[in-house]
């Protein structure tokens, strides 16, 4: 069993993460959400991937707004157990798989979102490359990832409630284990190098480049939008199928 799928199918991880989620003013709310959804825009009739889905609470969001179909592929059976819960009376669908091993139809998407889960990738030029077969022409990926000034070094998180941040040994990508929700886990750090990079080099185009910059309207206390003020904690990249067809692999 992998790191990732250890670390979210521990039942102590999933009642702490549940708990994390639904606090005011969690960082998923207040910075990762808002910009995701401005950058996916009009979601309706879209055929939506997601991948590394969780509880899949943006496959519900999307069919409400009108997408035509909504698959998570997800690796944790505890989070399929809550993503089936989610879309329970939805035509979503989720597969228990790993992004690794994940096979897409051609052109079956015109959208691959990707929400807090390539973080937990080591290699995820297949990832971009399966996304890219996926996609129809001029179709996105929109991804967030955690910030790579935050993955660089996770030495201030061991304090608890952060009020320093650390960057350190930015230039060495790769694993950085550390303890989250009271568990060990592993997590890959890239550079915003790197993720262009991977953009450009899988045949996409990249389009926008956020930050989580924090808005005041979308926190209830003054005093943690201020914290958020300090250091970004999301990356956000969206990308569009360049409109020729990759030449990695035959499309079926
Ligand atoms: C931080 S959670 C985010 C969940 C969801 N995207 C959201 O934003 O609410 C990361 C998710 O990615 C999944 N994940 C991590 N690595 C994965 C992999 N290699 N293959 C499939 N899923 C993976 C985890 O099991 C977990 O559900």
């Amino acid at each position: 069993m992998s790191n990732h799928e250890e670390f979210y199918d521990n039942p102590d991880v999933r009642a702490k993460y549940i708990a994390r989620r639904t606090q005011s003013d969690n960082p998923n709310d207040t910075l990762e959400r808002p910009i995701f959804l401005e950058l996916a825009g009009n979601l309706n009739q879209l055929d939506i991937i997601d991948l590394g889905c969780g509880d899949a609470s943006f496959g519900k969001e999307a069919l409400l707004q009108g997408a035509r179909s909504y698959i998570g592929i997800e690796a944790s059976s505890a989070m399929i157990d809550l993503a089936l819960a989610t879309l329970t009376n939805t035509s979503g669908k989720v597969y228990h798989e790993r992004l690794e091993t994940w096979k897409a139809q051609s052109e079956q998407a015109d959208l691959v979102a990707s929400r807090l889960a390539f973080q937990y990738v080591e290699n995820l030029e297949p990832v971009f490359r399966e996304a890219y077969q996926a996609l129809r022409p001029g179709g996105r990926m929109i991804l967030s990832v955690e910030h790579p000034v935050i993955t660089s070094n996770f030495t201030s998180l061991a304090e608890g409630h952060r009020t320093t941040w650390l960057v350190d040994d930015y230039f060495k990508p790769g694993a950085r284990s550390h303890q989250w929700l009271g568990h060990a886990v592993t997590k890959y750090h890239r550079t915003l190098e790197e993720y262009f990079d991977l953009i450009r080099m899988t045949g996409f185009k990249l389009e926008h480049i956020r930050e989580s910059c924090p808005q005041p309207q979308n926190f209830s206390s003054q005093k943690e939008y201020e914290r958020r003020m300090r250091i970004p904690l999301f990356l956000f990249l969206s990308a569009r199928q360049a409109i020729h067809a990759s030449p990695t692999r035959d499309r079926t």
